[in-house]
């Protein structure tokens, strides 16, 4: 039987949010943003283990107590340069501790992406389980995109039939990944990977909820739903 693991590349340094601390670590409801994904991922019933990848000079980690994840929870102090290289490590490390299986699904997911809910995890997997490829969550485009030139100025407008923006977890079995992965860094989702391969990855249809906290007002709104969440 496949398992279903879950992995957080976390060696991120964030600095799109104008702060010293690594994003995943600023504060949301009183926790660092991370928990939150761990949080979803370790309540859900398919998922076995949680790898979180963080960057092996990371001094943050140790300072949170994570014991109520128990053992379900992996750390793996092998990022990398980019998200590809933290995400291709990660697999690479735990296959050599025997923790996944060539045939094992994996989930890849932002720790930047704290208000993922359960209902968004178990559509993904039960979409895909029996699917050759694999795929991700994503939202249809709602706003009309422009493409500047380089003054700012519009070269033209995009047509948005057909174009959707990717989130995360994006779920591809271990050897598909760490193949595609190998063959093709250059890229920002493990999605884009496999597609180099000649392969069609699977769009979910999920929501703006499990948006990726990016800029500081972000973080004001991942706080607001989750507090929402937690009081309804
Ligand atoms: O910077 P960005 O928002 O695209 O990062 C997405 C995710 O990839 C974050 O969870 C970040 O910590 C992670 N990352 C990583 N290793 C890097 C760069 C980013 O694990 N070298």
């Amino acid at each position: 039987m496949s398992k279903f693991l879950a992995l957080i590349p976390a060696a991120g340094s964030g600095s799109r949010m104008g702060n010293e601390l690594p994003k995943q670590y600023l504060s949301l409801n009183s926790r660092p943003m991370i928990y939150h994904a761990i949080n979803t991922l370790y309540q859900n019933h398919w998922i076995s283990h949680i790898f979180v990848i963080l960057t092996p000079s990371d001094d943050e980690w140790v300072k949170y107590n994570w014991s109520e994840f128990s053992e379900k929870l992996i750390v793996l102090n092998c990022g990398g340069a980019t998200r590809a290289e933290s995400v291709l490590n990660g697999l690479i490390t735990a296959k050599q501790r025997s923790l996944v299986d060539t045939n094992d699904w994996i989930l890849v997911h932002d720790a930047a992406r704290p208000c993922l809910t359960q209902t968004q995890l178990d559509k993904l997997i039960n979409e895909l389980a029996n699917d050759k490829v694999g795929g991700l969550l994503a939202v249809p485009v709602a706003d009309t995109l422009k493409r500047s030139n380089t003054q700012d100025r519009i070269a033209h407008t995009e047509s948005r039939e057909n174009l959707w923006q990717a989130q995360t977890p994006q779920m591809f079995r271990y050897d598909l990944l760490t193949k595609a992965l190998h063959n093709t860094m250059n890229i920002t989702d493990d999605a884009s990977a496999v597609e180099a391969m000649g392969l069609q990855p699977k769009l979910v249809l999920s929501d703006t909820y499990n948006f990726k906290v990016t800029y500081p007002q972000d973080l004001a709104l991942a706080e607001l739903i989750i507090q929402k969440r937690n009081n309804p």
